[in-house]
């Protein structure tokens, strides 16, 4: 059985005050908790967040990395530093990125890669735009961006990386996938690496991502295929954050 995984992608958002108690509350609930836990802060909250969860169960990450591992590169992030951090986790290719930033799949694959080489572990996001859905492109779209990747890193690094899908008609809209269109993606995911390798894509864990909340958040984890949630606007608000990750119970 695939261990559910509840991340928070924090975008950029956030103070030393209210990130402060926002973590507070999420170590205080872990007890009753069985899924695993991650928050990704803005990177200058690293630090502290490192110093808030030290010793706790919670894990944290970074929302972006370079694919570069050191040099002339102002503004960039190197993944070693991120390791320095204490980080587990980063995202990379999150539709933001993709879209607002101009990263290919070739430069997602490259940051995969660089993130992977120092031990991080990839929470590689995919997603088709409205456009792309309606067009009937989703599963051609999803398995070009995950192919990019296959392609690079080969199927045995997805044994230690996690996929997460993200619908962007959904990130941020208050519009969710409805469960059955979810599972659906999610199924063409793992049988996109199941075809290199089962063993590889059983292990997989795959979350949904796009605006999930506490009130639909149950059914989409009770599908098949869906082994968590990567949560943004509810992953600032407390009670949203652990009731989602109640629901991964
Ligand atoms: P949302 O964002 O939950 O606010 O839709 C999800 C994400 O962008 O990771």
């Amino acid at each position: 059985m695939r261990k559910k995984l509840v991340a928070g992608n924090w975008k950029m958002h956030g103070s030393l005050q209210q990130n402060a108690a926002l973590l507070e509350r999420i170590k205080a609930a872990m007890s009753g908790l069985t899924c695993d836990v991650a928050v990704c802060p803005p990177y200058p909250y690293l630090g502290q967040v490192q110093s808030i969860l030290a010793g706790s169960v919670v894990t944290w990450g970074a929302q972006s990395v370079s694919e570069h591992a050191a040099g002339a590169f102002t503004g960039e992030v190197a993944a070693s530093m991120l390791v320095e951090f204490g980080c587990r986790y980063v995202l990379v290719g999150h539709s933001e990125r993709r879209a607002l930033f101009g990263e290919t799949d070739e430069v997602v694959a490259a940051k995969f890669a660089a993130a992977q080489k120092i031990g991080l572990i990839p929470v590689l996001c995919v997603g088709e735009t409205l456009a792309e859905r309606e067009a009937g492109m989703t599963a051609a779209v999803v398995t070009r961006q995950l192919s990019a990747v296959l392609n690079r890193s080969g199927v045995a690094a997805m044994a230690s990386a996690v996929v997460a899908y993200e619908p962007v008609w959904a990130i941020g809209t208050g519009v969710t996938a409805s469960p059955v269109q979810a599972q659906e993606v999610h199924a063409v995911i793992r049988a996109r690496v199941g075809a290199l390798d089962v063993v590889v894509a059983n292990g997989l864990r795959i979350l949904y991502g796009g605006s999930v909340k506490p009130q639909n958040a149950s059914e989409l984890f009770g599908q098949a295929d869906i082994d968590g949630g990567l949560i943004g606007g509810a992953a600032l608000v407390a009670d949203d954050f652990l009731a989602i990750c109640q629901a991964a119970n």
